[in-house]
């Protein structure tokens, strides 16, 4: 019934998103309680291959592997032989050869993981393939708000802001929130949004304010500093006057509504520090979802992986 694969969230129907919350519901309230401890990868064998910086997405997907029994190793690109100039395949096909089941890649260039799985037999989860996907952020994304909306998505409205040209994390959100009938608006730099952004159902609006302005929640993306070297922003300070989630901005939403942000912040950039540890933030709530999700979707495709081999 399950993949091995999980490449992102596109294409997914809503009753498998779903599906996939409501265990990972399972596992955030064992996180909440003695803890997850389980057997559920017991045998499986995982390596987490990250040939780009991660704090979070590594930790957790890592805690997760640990919680539910699986034997688990990482690397990281800088202190392997990818920095004497091996590929990427020859590094995947050298772990795959230590047997291992699963392997979880994060990888500069979008379609890497994709890739993998054509030469692969190990099950691939992509923890983010340059500006394409970020899948298990998608779904941590959605938990969080699961819980924030008391579990209705219908008839929300998400505004998402900031560089949406080279975010992967928001590309995951948009296929997840748009797959649960959430209503999706789009404010940033006209630089950093990218032609045709319409055609995934999302509408972009004229200024943040426009964006925020009675919605259900507000996600602030990292601003990359390599944008502005790149002529795509003017300075930091001006995307803060102009883009930046501050309290006044974050008012303008829903009584209820509330703040988002994936990490790693740029606190006084893309969102204010009082935003950011404000009544109204999840962030924190978001981090933690994140280990639950992880574990949800490394106990599917084990699954997947078992049943394919049986
Ligand atoms: C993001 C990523 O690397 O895609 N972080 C994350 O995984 N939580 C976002 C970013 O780097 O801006």
């Amino acid at each position: 019934m399950f993949s091995r694969h999980l490449l992102g969230l596109e294409g997914m129907s809503r009753l498998e998103v779903l599906d996939i919350l409501d265990e990972a519901q399972r596992f955030r309230d064992l996180l909440d309680g003695p803890g997850v401890s389980s057997r559920d990868l017991e045998g499986v064998t995982v390596c987490n291959a990250f040939f780009e910086n991660s704090t979070r997405t590594r930790v957790s997907f890592e805690l997760a592997e640990r919680r539910l029994g699986a034997t688990s190793v990482s690397f990281s690109a800088v202190d392997s032989s990818t920095a004497k100039g091996e590929t990427l395949l020859d590094t995947l096909r050298v772990i795959q050869s230590m047997r291992v089941d699963l392997v979880v890649v994060r990888h500069p260039s979008a379609g890497a993981a994709s890739y993998l799985t054509r030469h692969l037999e190990a099950g691939v989860i992509n923890a983010g393939d340059g500006q394409h996907e970020h899948p298990t952020q998608g779904l941590l994304d959605l938990l969080t708000l699961r819980q924030a909306w008391g579990g209705r998505f219908e008839g929300r409205r998400m505004a998402i802001v900031g560089d949406i040209a080279h975010s992967r994390v928001a590309r995951s959100a948009i296929h997840g929130l748009r797959a649960l009938g959430v209503t999706v608006t789009l404010a940033g730099p006209p630089t950093l949004i990218p032609a045709g952004i319409e055609t995934l159902g999302v509408t972009v609006a004229p200024s943040v304010e426009d964006a925020l302005r009675d919605a259900d929640a507000a996600m602030a993306l990292r601003i990359q500093r390599e944008r502005m070297e790149q002529g795509l922003l003017a300075s930091l300070s001006e995307y803060a006057r102009v883009w930046g989630v501050n309290a006044k901005r974050a008012d303008l939403l829903r009584p209820d509504g509330v703040v988002m942000h994936p990490g790693p912040m740029n606190r006084g950039v893309e969102i204010s520090p009082d935003v950011a540890d404000g009544p109204r933030s999840v962030i924190f709530e978001q981090v933690t979802d994140g280990v639950a999700v992880r574990c949800a979707v490394l106990r599917r495709c084990a699954a997947g992986m078992r049943r394919g081999r049986s």
